[in-house]
């Protein structure tokens, strides 16, 4: 039997409100009602109410591909987390690399964000992953530690009480060129073993997606591994006939 299993899509800056009215109908006519509750949507914030109404009574839920590090303040075009919460959102992506590399995140920012959103009762999902570089040069553990430190560091050895971890290896994301099975389930063992060290018992619930090119034909494989409990799904997120498919390959492995 697997931990408890979560697909997660992140729609990055796509879709506007009429996709979002369709993509919910399909989905919801394509869904068994034992797999909603495994869905998160994460859209763009501007839709993030209107999803949230959308999908009440489906069991489906809503999360946000970013927040601000403080909880209020002068921070023009910046979204708080209780914000988030009050428009029905339930987790937040944090530390995506995109927004590493092209906004200049760094651990330390990150984890004051996962701290905030774990006291605004938001579950932080958590990425980390080592680019094609570091991954060449062997430092995928050395990366991946680093990025876990930061957050043990700044939110206490139970940071990871009740939150998510994706392993997104960034030359995986949106290549098409995915982690196999097996890297992925090295690395995932390795993050678990690395937060079972500072909270043996988060570690053995916690769930670990695996986020980067995961498309229907790959799902199935990923999910046979022991420590991948879901994804985190860009690209093939936005067709509903592949989302499906992937909460589906996914959804095989609860039952085991
Ligand atoms: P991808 O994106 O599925 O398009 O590779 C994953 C992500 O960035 O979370």
């Amino acid at each position: 039997m697997k931990r408890n299993v979560l697909v997660v899509a992140n729609w990055k800056m796509h879709g506007q409100l009429s996709w979002i009215e369709k993509f919910v109908k399909e989905l919801n006519r394509g869904l068994a009602l034992e797999t909603a509750e495994h869905l998160v949507l994460c859209p763009p914030f501007v839709y993030m109410e209107h999803l949230y109404r959308s999908l009440i009574g489906t069991g489906i839920r809503v999360g946000a591909q970013n927040m601000h590090g403080t909880s209020q303040g002068a921070f023009t075009g910046e979204v708080a987390a209780s914000m988030l919460v009050d428009v029905g959102c339930k987790f937040v992506i944090l530390g995506h690399s995109e927004r590493r590399t092209q906004c200049g995140e760094d651990d330390r920012q990150v984890a004051i964000k996962f701290e905030l959103a774990k006291q605004s009762g938001l579950t932080p999902i958590l990425c980390v992953g080592e680019n094609a570089e570091e991954r060449a040069a062997g430092l995928t553990e050395v990366v991946i530690q680093r990025q876990l430190d930061a957050v043990l560091l700044h939110a206490g050895q139970e940071a990871f009480s009740g939150a998510v971890i994706a392993y997104e290896p960034v030359w995986a994301i949106g290549t098409g060129n995915s982690a196999t099975p097996e890297q992925a389930q090295a690395v995932h063992a390795f993050v678990r073993r690395h937060v079972s060290r500072h909270d043996p018992d988060a570690a053995a619930v916690m769930p670990i997606v695996y986020g980067g090119s995961v498309k229907a034909a790959n799902a199935r494989l990923l999910a046979e591994q022991s420590d991948v409990d879901g994804a985190l799904v860009g690209g093939a997120s936005l067709v509903v006939s592949d989302f499906l498919a992937i909460s589906e390959g996914f959804m095989s492995a609860v039952a085991r």
